[in-house]
């Protein structure tokens, strides 16, 4: 059984509340929301005042994707915003320690996201403080991109290093998630798939989650 964090830079922004409450009803275990910059991603999507409104009406938990440079300057507007998960790039962060730290001590769970071309041996140091990683699976910054396959061999050495340490971290994957991408993220050791595309370009989001759910 895998969980499910589905993405809500693909729902209908003008039917937010039709979907998120889709969401409340499905069997998604939490919402992802991907927030970008246009300076740390080529992209700009939401802030602040769209996450108090996605919190007015989400019943699970909410695993905010920062795509931000220093995401650590804006720790206690991400909690006010109702965040469960604050996820932080680690090519963003300079002291990622004491962001961690920070997010940690305002009361959210502290996830690290890796880009493609970082690798997994970089969280070493880190992995016994963190309670998730993100592994992207597409270059950050847009929906509906193509899968890229070196990220399944990033979860495996994930996987054993977070054995190794005897670590309690989840590890969730990120772009191009579909069901035969999906069902290797698992298999490869993810807990979590984050999916945007698959879920609201879908005839049935329901469906599709519930389908993700049982990998
Ligand atoms: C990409 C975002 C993803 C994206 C996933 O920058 O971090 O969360 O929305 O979308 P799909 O599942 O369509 O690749
Ligand atoms: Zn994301």
């Amino acid at each position: 059984m895998a969980l499910v964090s589905p993405s809500l830079l693909s729902a209908d922004f003008g039917n937010l509340q039709r979907d998120i409450e889709m969401l409340n009803r499905s069997e998604a275990s939490m919402l992802h929301i991907d927030v970008m910059d246009g300076m740390f991603v080529p992209n700009i999507s939401f802030g602040f005042p769209v996450m108090k409104f996605i919190q007015k009406y989400a019943e699970k938990p909410l695993d905010v994707h920062l795509m931000i440079m220093d995401p650590g300057r804006y720790v206690s507007q991400v909690r006010d915003t109702g965040a469960d998960i604050m996820n932080v790039h680690f090519e963003a962060c300079t002291h990622l320690h004491r962001v961690v730290q920070q997010i940690k001590q305002a009361g959210m769970k502290a996830g690290v996201t890796l880009n493609p071309a970082t690798p997994v041996e970089m969280l070493e140091d880190i992995i016994d403080d963190v309670d998730m990683v993100l592994i992207m699976s597409v270059n950050p910054g847009f929906a509906a991109q193509k899968f890229i396959p070196g990220a399944l061999k990033k979860v495996k050495r994930l996987r054993q290093m977070i054995s190794e340490h005897q670590a309690s971290a989840l590890i969730e994957i990120d772009g191009g998630i579909n069901l035969e991408t999906g069902k290797e993220a698992v298999d490869a050791g993810a807990d979590i798939l984050v999916a945007g595309n698959y879920v609201f370009s879908a005839p049935d989001p329901m469906r599709n989650i519930a389908l993700l759910h049982a990998l």
